[in-house]
């Protein structure tokens, strides 16, 4: 099972990152390493070099460490402070040329975290430009792009918007939308387009009845994945920091909604994850 999207490489797991790969490697849970910012997209290609075999890495520049802000966070989440960074194309190129780097991201656009004292046009603009040099960049490496996109609300779809846009623009389809939580219709849109969709433990909470469905609506084998650990930490477990070998629990939702097995969820989903990520 591949757990798509985790950042073990944070400082969540500085003092037990062994044995969070230990419980994953008895859990028969593979992952991909995922970086917001160059220290951490380093620390991942580190990480995954480190543990070797089911690890993976991705490296990026996360929209929200474009602006000095402070970061609140979900309500489970611990928010933190992040200073403004670069994008330095040619850093991250030879971060995303390494042998265990299997994708760019996360990149994307997050309306949700806005920076004060900055003009929201120009933030908008600057991460539409951030966006296009990930694709850039996930174009010249030949490896697929993991994006974010978060809205400005839970409701608004403008973030989905201009990620769309951004897409159409660039004809760029060899992406994952992580942590999808867009509607039936922005789904239909995406994959249309030819993206993957990637759910978490958010798939697993009472109150997601709408995610539910759209989980329900998208084709398993456009289906990945992941945990987004420490994050989005699924039931029974939520409140508590979140890991690799929890990712059964978005598996179980999904066979549960699907209404088939889940060893049918992880069979097909593994595939995908290997076919998409390009592992051998
Ligand atoms: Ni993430």
């Amino acid at each position: 099972m591949f757990d798509t999207h985790c950042h073990i490489n944070f400082n969540h797991y500085k003092n037990d990152a062994d044995e969070v790969v230990a419980r994953a490697r008895d859990a028969n849970v593979q992952m991909i390493v995922v970086g917001a910012q160059y220290s951490t997209s380093k620390r991942a290609v580190e990480v995954a070099h480190l543990y070797g075999e089911g690890v993976w890495a991705a490296v990026g520049l996360h929209p929200t460490h474009l602006f000095d802000m402070r970061y609140e966070g979900d309500s489970e989440d611990e928010g933190y402070d992040t200073r403004k960074e670069e994008f330095d194309y040619s850093a991250y190129k030879s971060l995303a040329k390494d042998e265990k780097t299997v994708a760019i991201g996360e990149m994307g656009v997050d309306y949700f975290h806005m920076p004060e004292g900055v003009d929201s046009v120009d933030v908008k603009l600057k991460q539409r430009e951030l966006f296009i040099r990930g694709i850039n960049l996930a174009q010249e490496v030949g490896k697929p792009l993991i994006v974010h996109t978060r809205p400005s609300t839970r409701e608004a779809r403008d973030a989905y918007d201009d990620t769309l846009s951004v897409l159409y623009d660039t004809g760029f389809a060899n992406c994952v939308m992580h942590s999808f939580s867009g509607s039936k219709e922005l789904a239909r849109a995406f994959l249309n387009h030819g993206c993957m969709l990637s759910f978490t433990g958010v798939v697993t909470f009472k109150n997601a009845k709408d995610l539910q469905e759209v989980a329900k609506y998208v084709p398993l084998d456009r289906i990945m994945l992941e945990t987004d650990a420490p994050y989005l930490t699924p039931d029974p477990y939520r409140g508590q920091r979140n890991e690799p070998a929890h990712v059964r629990y978005v598996a179980n939702k999904i066979a549960e909604l699907k209404g088939i097995s889940t060893e049918e969820v992880i069979k097909i989903t593994d595939k995908n994850a290997k076919a998409f990520f390009n592992l051998r």
